[in-house]
């Protein structure tokens, strides 16, 4: 058989890799239909983190404690850390953070519909925290496996940094949910609210998931959106227990002959129009965003103006 060459070799290449389960790197060949599909996703996943800072710094003025501030203070910085990580990993596939930017900016580029809800009382703070980072790492932690080796290995300390996300949302509904009545009606009112959206973020279900089946045969991802979500559920309804909490949904229960929690049905046309841009607010994160963006520009300037410098003075010790 003769020696397979260029593409040919180079799919075989890929192939073999994908079947025994191991990592696709950013100089090996892969088909472009799987570079499209991951630039396609981890750009979305870092405008994500990056849009996400949004709902929970409208809180960090009005914290209730100083320890309240530092830790969300903490955590909202661990998502431009978590954005930062995946526009790097992105850019290893051959397009610019510049480029990825540009695309948000003019609306080209999705990011996760659950950002576009307001975050209205502190309680929000906990059920983001909670229901949104836990939804979060359901959804992260099978991609630490992902066949693309710096997204795998991105989603690594992302995961890690998501936990205590997920455990510091917990802790305020807990204390919220402890303390005066009206605390715990603030508390279960959050969760009513974000119950729903966050279920939705695993995409829809899998009947209307057309990238699904694709996207799981090259080992991107590896469990589909409702066995995802049917996990998430089954997390939320032991932990509701011990934060004496009720789900909005008196259909949650775990299916003894499937073994699966199941939950009531979705408002998916609110999904669509969300995702379309007719969420509560999509204007408004867009709008922060576009402001953040222009008024960064000198920070972006004087960075470049001194790597500029730096090379120049580089190039003359090396002359
Ligand atoms: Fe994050
Ligand atoms: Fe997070």
């Amino acid at each position: 058989m003769p020696e397979l060459q260029g593409d040919d070799a180079g799919q075989a290449h890929f192939d073999a890799v994908i079947a025994r389960d191991s990592r696709i790197e950013p100089t090996d060949w892969m088909p472009a239909d799987y570079r499209h599909a991951l630039i396609r996703q981890m750009s979305q996943h870092a405008h994500s983190e990056i849009i996400g800072m949004q709902p929970e710094a409208n809180w960090i003025t009005r914290a209730p404690s100083l320890k309240r501030k530092a830790i969300l203070m903490a955590k909202v910085q661990d998502e431009a850390g978590h954005g930062l990580y995946l526009y790097s990993a992105t850019e290893t596939l051959g397009i610019t953070r510049d480029e990825m930017t540009a695309q948000l900016l003019a609306g080209k580029a999705r990011y996760s519909s659950i950002f576009n809800y307001p975050a209205v009382t502190w309680a929000d703070m906990g059920a983001i925290g909670w229901m949104v980072d836990g939804a979060a790492i359901t959804n992260q932690v099978p991609l630490c496996r992902a066949s693309y080796g710096p997204y795998a290995r991105a989603m690594v300390r992302i995961c890690k940094e998501e936990s205590f996300h997920q455990r510091q949302g917990f802790e305020i509904l807990l204390e919220l949910s402890h303390g005066t009545p009206g605390q715990k009606a603030m508390a279960q009112d959050a969760v009513n609210r974000w119950y729903g959206p966050s279920l939705m973020m695993f995409g829809p279900p899998d009947t209307d998931s057309p990238n699904s089946q694709q996207s799981m045969a090259w080992n991107i991802k590896r469990f589909s959106n409702d066995e995802l979500r049917s996990r998430f559920v089954g997390m939320l309804a032991e932990q509701a227990k011990v934060l004496g909490l009720e789900l909005p949904d008196p259909a949650v229960r775990l299916n003894p002959d499937t073994g699966k929690w199941e939950h009531g049905p979705l408002d998916w046309d609110e999904f669509k129009n969300v995702l379309a841009g007719r969420g509560p607010c999509n204007a408004q994160r867009m709008e922060r965003r576009r402001a953040a963006h222009d008024g960064g520009a000198w920070v972006r300037e004087a960075a470049a103006a001194y790597a500029a410098k730096q090379a120049a003075r580089a190039a003359q010790e090396v002359a």
